[in-house]
């Protein structure tokens, strides 16, 4: 593989020089000339570590009419990730060593991204029985972190006998954390407008009670948990709380909670179905607070691509979820101040560099230095852009921002060295 040499960039907003890549890692980084390498101008642009997310569904193995992984990490490319966690959810459940290695498996065949299953707590997320958590742990997908999303781990005893095994081998338990006695039947967030709109309503303490609960289970079993999609105020107090006491115990918001709220539902457009739902404006303004103070540790997108017979139909009939992976970037740029306020090192924290270090992915989220692996993205904060879904690489449709302009573009995405975007544009070859 020939070098490459990055002219010019911004790194972290720290101030400018050039870097080298030989081999898959940084070589060398400051004022430099390397006769023979491919260059990159990087002049006006921004070169942070890699994006990581902790929560995508690939929908591989059973939905590929929805996404597959090479479709779904070709999206990530695009979006600026170097490395996604695949969540379990699929047909048949990622709950054995042979799903979770096949998904890897696909995930290095693609080469788009770094593709790090997660898997499954309970067999079939039934919450029943346990999964065959330490046969995937000790997998060739060496799965460290396991979670029943789009279920939540609801038998307190099956949460705790997980959160044991976990323990044992410095794993963690991803918690969509819902109680699903207090949303059975929900359509959206409870409160004024689901009451406006006659929709059965989604109450915030479904999921403020679940994490309380799983906060002292933490405590009590000294194992680590984290919590998926934040999506409410007295969440982050609780979470806040909790930390201070020094429970082990991280949080993730996603995009879509950081910007937009359950005023959406008033179109009745599905595409602003997800679970757990839009909320208020008073939750996004907490949630934009936490995610710069640290109270929240990451973005995570929850990247949930649906067919068109899943969105396109009556709300009550659609499935939740919507895209994310080509959108977070400029959407947690948003919400951490906008392009020219945000502080670039800020949001490589938490869309990379704590993603990377909850996930176990030692060779992501590091910073542009010698010896380093080069994860990098490239970004041009002065470049905005219009979602226009038909564009996206993901093989789905459902993006709540269609039309909307957003700012700061991926110019560039390099896994290992490798470029799997460049000047904007998804490699058909990685070389
Ligand atoms: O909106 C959601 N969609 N929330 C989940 O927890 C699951 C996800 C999915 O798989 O579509
Ligand atoms: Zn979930």
């Amino acid at each position: 593989m020939t070098d490459t040499l990055i002219k010019g960039a911004d790194l972290l907003g720290r101030g400018r020089a050039d870097v080298l890549i030989r081999d898959g890692r940084i070589a060398e980084t400051g004022s430099l000339s390397a006769p023979g390498a491919r260059v990159v101008d990087a002049d006006g642009l921004v070169l942070l570590p890699g994006l990581v997310d902790l929560h995508t569904h690939l929908r591989e193995p059973g939905r590929e009419d929805a996404e597959t992984v090479y479709t779904g990490t070709r999206a990530a490319a695009k979006g600026g990730y170097t490395a996604v966690c695949a969540m379990a959810n699929s047909y048949p459940v990622a709950d054995t060593a042979g799903v979770v290695e096949q998904v890897a498996a696909l995930g290095r065949a693609a080469g788009y991204a770094d593709v790090q299953p997660i898997g499954a707590v309970s067999v079939g997320l039934e919450g029943k029985r346990l999964a065959e958590i330490g046969a995937m742990a000790h997998s060739a997908a060496a799965v460290r972190m396991f979670s029943d999303d789009g279920h939540c781990v609801w038998d307190p005893v099956l949460m705790r006998r997980a959160l044991e095994y976990v323990k044992t081998f410095g794993g963690l338990v991803a918690q969509h954390a819902e109680e699903p006695r207090l949303t059975e039947g929900a359509q959206m967030n409870e409160g004024a407008v689901s009451a406006e709109l006659g929709l059965p309503g989604w109450p915030a303490v479904a999921e403020e009670a679940i994490i309380a609960r799983d906060v002292l289970l933490a405590e009590y079993t000294g194992a680590r948990v984290h919590f998926c999609h934040v999506s409410t105020a007295r969440s982050v107090d609780i979470i806040r709380e909790a930390k201070a006491r020094g429970a082990n115990v991280t949080a993730e918001v996603c995009p879509h909670h950081l910007l937009l709220t359950d005023e959406s539902a008033r179109t009745y457009d599905p595409v602003y179905k997800v679970n757990p739902p839009l909320r208020r404006d008073a939750d996004v303004a907490v949630l934009r607070a936490a995610l710069a103070e640290g109270v929240i540790d990451a973005v995570a997108t929850d990247h949930a691509p649906h067919a068109p017979q899943d969105k396109d139909c009556e709300w009550a009939a659609a499935r939740p979820g919507m895209l994310g992976l080509e959108t977070a970037l400029s959407i947690s740029v948003l919400a951490l101040g906008g392009p020219t306020e945000v502080d670039w090192d800020l949001l490589a924290e938490r869309t990379s560099r704590t993603p990377a270090r909850i996930a176990g992915l030692d060779a992501h989220g590091r910073d542009p230095e010698p010896g380093a692996e080069a994860n990098l993205t490239l970004v041009d904060p002065a470049a905005s852009w219009t979602v226009v879904p038909a564009d996206l690489a993901s093989l789905s449709r459902n993006t709540p921002y269609a039309g909307m302009t957003l700012p700061v573009t991926v110019q560039a995405t390099f896994l290992r060295g490798r470029a799997t975007v460049l000047n904007g544009t998804i490699a058909e070859e990685i070389q």
